[in-house]
């Protein structure tokens, strides 16, 4: 669908005075793309608004998206593709508004159609994928994905807000129909309902509640937004009725129910940015600044600036040390307290070729929409991510019904000291693996640390819903108590820990086993002593490279219990910074 030659065509003059090529060979898309930055230098009126260090997270990732467009699609990914178009609109360099509109028709050309289906108004993941059906069974998060309607909707609001003028007003009109057709199928979604028998943990039904934050605020956006654009009262009454359950939640601990995460709370402090865009009056863009200012706050109590990392415990992990992945929020922090140049900034140098690099993808739209965010920021946050003036505990809770009773919130603890992080969470859940029921991201207990040249990791890995896990400035306490929260049949007799981080060593097959009576062992940076009934009656195993989580291989220490007298299976892991 995209004239991929109208590229070639305009970038070839420059690239004729400029790199003295053969005129017979048309330029390369990246080559026009170093021509449109140069342009854009000279006509980059909207990013003359950005403040200095989100203008360099804006210029750092897009170089990093421009060397990775691939004409039609940036990441083979119509939703990719949309939040470059958007960026592509803010530069406004050579050649990108008409690059940035083939790809914005493109996108809407891989939007599904046919109200009579749960997946009404989504885009396509991969675009050569078939249409869900007989040859590609119906299921949410599989064949196809109603987050991505919600993420390239309320891409679209920016373009609306800030670029509109330079789009074709058939290309404007086309936007405004997909934006209501994205925001009517994403009504369809009701938790525990539709979903094609998607199941979470065993409950069958789509997982949009109010907890599920990212995608919710993202809709609440989307149906304040589209409904006053569209004049459809229906919408934005339930925008302001899924803002108000959504805030309901949030006011009972003042955090997001998706709480510290370094992809996902990147992710719902984008769409709260979007308030800025809201009617007035509207519910949320009365109560969004207050939600990004304490959300703020958790982030500053769990940022560690002598990691450059957030600290754990997770929700949702795709990695441990955020200049080892790409982390969404590691964006926003570098938009704030900058560190691009220097390195100290919570992202991967280079991005291009980290983990989950993909999502930088979203660090080109938050610069533009920092002026609702950046000014929320707390005073007292603001200086956590900037400096560790001194070691400090935090706690905090939040809850998700209904995977958590709404009687029994997760407990937050940790402790932030120089090149150390711990944290755990106390939690009851019906599922493993914490609301997105996923083992893999759900870190209850964790402790991050410098080596000195790295940054290492020890991790709990999830075998039950109920685990009550504590972080205190000398370790961690962990016990698998009975379930309280519900009559829960998830019991565990297992405890496992993965770790890594550690260059130039091997451990030995009896690392932390018991000798003379003490199950003590160093790692580079950190002393370790274990103890409790699960490691002393426990069964230890100790392997390496059975498996790894976000292409991250591990260590996995593993203790194996049968019934302990009675007692409640316990670890103490005692921790010495050395
Ligand atoms: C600069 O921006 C204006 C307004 O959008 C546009 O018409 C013009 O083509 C741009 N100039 C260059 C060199 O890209
Ligand atoms: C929106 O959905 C209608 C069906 O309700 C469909 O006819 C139309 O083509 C869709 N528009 C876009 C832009 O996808
Ligand atoms: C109003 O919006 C809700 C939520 O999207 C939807 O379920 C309902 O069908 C809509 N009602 C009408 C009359 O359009
Ligand atoms: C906002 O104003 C519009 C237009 O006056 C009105 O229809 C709507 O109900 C108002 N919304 C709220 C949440 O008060
Ligand atoms: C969290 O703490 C509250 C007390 O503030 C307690 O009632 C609740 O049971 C705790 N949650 C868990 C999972 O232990
Ligand atoms: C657990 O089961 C008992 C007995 O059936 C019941 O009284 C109680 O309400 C249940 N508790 C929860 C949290 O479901
Ligand atoms: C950890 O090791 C145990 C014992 O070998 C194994 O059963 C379990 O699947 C492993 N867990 C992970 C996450 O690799």
């Amino acid at each position: 669908m995209l004239l991929t030659t109208v590229l070639f065509v305009v970038s070839l003059p420059v690239c004729l005075a400029s790199l003295a090529l053969d005129a017979r060979i048309p330029a390369s898309p990246a080559e026009s793309f170093l021509d449109s930055r140069r342009a854009a230098a000279a006509n980059a009126s909207y990013l003359e608004t950005l403040s200095e260090p989100q203008r360099q997270v804006f210029d750092y990732v897009l170089d990093a998206l421009d060397e990775n467009f691939s004409p039609p699609f940036l990441f083979n990914s119509p939703r990719y593709s949309a939040w470059y178009a958007v960026a592509l609109l803010a530069r406004n360099g050579k050649g990108d508004v008409a690059t940035a509109s083939e790809i914005l028709e493109d996108v809407i050309s891989f939007q599904f159609t046919d109200p009579n289906t749960n997946w009404y108004g989504t885009f396509k993941d991969l675009p050569s994928a078939p249409d869900p059906g007989d040859v590609y069974p119906p299921r949410l998060y599989t064949s196809y994905d109603t987050n991505i309607g919600l993420f390239v909707c309320t891409s679209f609001i920016i373009i609306m807000e800030e670029f509109q003028h330079m789009l074709e007003p058939s290309l404007v009109t086309l936007m405004k129909k997909s934006m209501y057709n994205a925001t009517v199928g994403d009504g369809y979604r009701v938790g525990g309902f539709n979903g094609d028998g998607y199941s979470a943990g065993g409950f069958i039904g789509d997982n949009l509640y109010p907890i599920y934050s990212n995608p919710w605020y993202m809709r609440v956006m989307a149906a304040t937004y589209v409904g006053k654009m569209m004049g459809d009262t229906n919408m934005s009454h339930w925008g302001d009725q899924w803002a108000a359950e959504a805030i309901a939640n949030f006011n009972l601990y003042r955090t997001l129910a998706e709480f510290n995460s370094g992809t996902y709370t990147g992710v719902t402090l984008y769409a709260l940015s979007l308030w800025g865009y809201m009617p007035k009056n509207s519910t949320i863009a009365k109560h969004a600044k207050d939600i990004i200012a304490k959300t703020w706050t958790s982030i500053g109590m769990f940022y560690n600036p002598t990691l450059h990392t957030l600290g754990g415990p997770w929700d949702r992990a795709y990695g441990y040390d955020m200049r080892a992945y790409y982390g969404i929020l590691g964006g926003q922090i570098a938009g704030i307290i900058g560190g691009i140049e220097d390195g100290s900034a919570p992202l991967p140098r280079p991005i291009v070729g980290s983990e989950h690099f993909g999502d930088a993808a979203a660090n080109v739209l938050t610069p533009l929409i920092a002026k609702f965010n950046d000014p929320y920021v707390p005073a007292a946050a603001l200086a956590q991510l900037k400096g560790l003036s001194k070691s400090h505990a935090y706690s905090a809770q939040a809850v998700s019904p209904p995977w958590d009773n709404p009687t029994v919130p997760r407990n937050y603890t940790s402790w932030t000291a120089p090149g150390l992080s711990i944290g755990a969470i106390a939690s009851d859940e019906k599922v493993i693996g914490g609301a997105a029921t996923n083992q893999a991201a759900y870190v209850p207990a964790s402790i991050v640390w410098s080596t000195g040249s790295q940054t290492a990791w020890f991790n709990m890995y999830p075998t039950s819903g109920t685990i009550s896990a504590a972080a205190s400035p000398t370790g961690l306490t962990i016990a698998y108590p009975t379930s309280a929260a519900f009559n829960s049949t998830l019991t565990s007799n297992v405890m496992t820990f993965l770790f890594s981080g550690f260059p130039h060593l091997s451990l030995p097959a009896d690392f932390l086993a018991i000798a003379n009576g003490m199950s003590t062992g160093m790692l580079p940076g950190l002393r370790l002593t274990l103890s409790g009934n699960v490691v002393s009656a426990g069964t230890r195993t100790l392997v390496y490279g059975a498996g790894s989580i976000n292409n991250l291989p591990y260590y996995n220490l593993t203790y194996v219990f049968g019934d302990l007298g009675g007692a409640v299976p316990q670890i103490v892991i005692a921790v010495e910074k050395i």
